[in-house]
């Protein structure tokens, strides 16, 4: 079965599981969406893929009600300190994109922390998209590759798919084969829209508190039943393949 190297996720439907479990806030969603993504994670290091990226607080989640965002930076700076057994234990390390320095300092510090402790795990790499926006991510490599072009540094002959890649948040990093949104909701947000453009989607309907390794194997599956074909004809790749 063909698993993919890397999957991103979009971890949406925190709020609607709360209301749905009739809690009078949607914070609850959040701080039980964090034990989703802990099961999530450590089921991607058993499984062999070598990097998950999540979703976790976009640019545009700014603009929600200041109650919520600040819950959301509490849960985030709780987590950190007390995942980070569960990092250690099972190999994976932990990356952050995203404007990472409009968070607040307690945040970043334990983003710091978490990061360097975990700078020698190699099974899994999960980084978090944080005040993340894909199209704010790309006007900052061009406007890099511009500074760069206007300093003599580069040429613009040399600005190809590699260097843009390069001047992105995710440098380094294989793109997604595999984008998941959970809730149902099937957009893409403003989520990795360079690094996505050959991804296999799949939207599931099930809330994000409720993502079990059971919704995680049926993604899989489903990704392993999809021919990639990249612009090649079937005929092409069973060609290749024999
Ligand atoms: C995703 O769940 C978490 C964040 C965006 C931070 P939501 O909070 O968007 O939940 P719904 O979509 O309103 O149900
Ligand atoms: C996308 O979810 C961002 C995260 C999951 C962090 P949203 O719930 O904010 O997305 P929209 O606004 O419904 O598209
Ligand atoms: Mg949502």
């Amino acid at each position: 079965m063909s698993l993919p190297t890397h999957i991103a996720i979009i971890m949406d439907g925190n709020g609607r599981w709360a209301k749905g479990q009739g809690f009078r806030t949607r914070i609850r969603g959040h701080e039980v969406g964090v034990e989703a993504l802990r099961r999530t994670a450590q089921s991607c290091a058993e499984l062999g893929i070598r990097f998950l990226t999540v979703y976790a607080f976009s640019e545009e989640n700014w603009s929600r009600p200041k109650t919520e965002v600040d819950a959301l930076m509490r849960i985030l700076v709780s987590s950190l300190s007390k995942e980070l057994p569960t990092l250690m234990q099972h190999g994976i390390q932990l990356q952050a994109i995203g404007k990472l320095d409009q968070l607040p300092k307690s945040a970043q510090r334990e983003l710091n922390e978490v990061k360097a402790a975990t700078a020698g795990n190699a099974r899994l790499v999960l980084t978090l998209a944080l005040s993340y926006g894909s199209r704010q991510e790309m006007l900052g490599a061009a406007q890099t590759l511009a500074r760069e072009v206007s300093e003599g540094k580069r040429s613009v002959e040399s600005i190809d798919e590699a260097a843009f890649s390069n001047a992105l948040y995710t440098q380094g990093m294989p793109d997604p084969d595999l984008v998941i949104r959970t809730s149902g909701e099937q957009r893409i947000s403003n989520y990795l829209l360079w690094q996505i453009s050959y991804a296999e989607l799949i939207f599931m309907p099930v809330l994000w508190p409720d993502f079990s390794r059971e919704h995680l194997e049926e993604a899989l599956a489903q990704y392993a039943s999809r021919e990639r074909r990249m612009g090649k004809t079937s005929e092409q790749l069973n060609e290749q393949s024999n």
